[in-house]
């Protein structure tokens, strides 16, 4: 992801997210790229339609979003996007990739499960507006 596509994200988080991440979030995000974050796109037509983030430390990696437009999930974009992030963890060398997930989401769920991620634990009303997260986790 580059700087001229954060207006196209923009636009797909806020179709997709109650509480969508604000331009600034993104510039402040793409402004740790290389050092502390990894982030990639998906695109269709020449249009951005999926994007997804990683942060990660010596030790442990987040994945920090992952997001498909509407009228293109369920082809697998998602999933292509999550496997670059764990490619790019384990070039980094993490061992532990974490990531948080509103619990009623059940989709991302599996397909994180399908990827290895387990759940580990639940943060009760993480979310602006009280809803649950299930925080998962996997190991490389
Ligand atoms: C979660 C999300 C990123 C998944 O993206 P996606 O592009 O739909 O993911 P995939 O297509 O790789 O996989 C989703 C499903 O489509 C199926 N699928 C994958 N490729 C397919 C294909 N070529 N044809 C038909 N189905 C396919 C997968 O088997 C999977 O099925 P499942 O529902 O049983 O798990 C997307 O739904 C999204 O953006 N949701 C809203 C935002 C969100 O929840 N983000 C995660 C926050 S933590």
């Amino acid at each position: 992801m580059r700087w001229w596509d954060v207006p196209a994200a923009r636009a797909v988080e806020q179709a997709l997210f109650p509480d969508p991440w604000a331009e600034s979030t993104f510039w402040s995000e793409l402004a740790g790229v290389p050092d502390t974050r990894f982030y990639v796109v998906a695109q269709a037509g020449g249009q951005l339609v999926g994007y997804a983030g990683l942060f990660a430390t010596r030790h442990q990696a987040d994945v920090q979003t992952l997001a498909v437009a509407p009228e293109h999930q369920g082809r697998g974009l998602g999933g292509a996007l999550l496997r670059s992030l764990l490619e790019e963890a384990a070039r980094r060398g993490v061992g532990e990739v974490l990531l948080e997930v509103r619990a009623e989401n059940e989709a991302a769920q599996r397909l994180y499960a399908r990827h290895g991620f387990e759940r580990i634990s639940i943060r009760r009303g993480y979310y602006p507006g009280g809803a649950d997260a299930v925080v998962m986790r996997r190991r490389g």
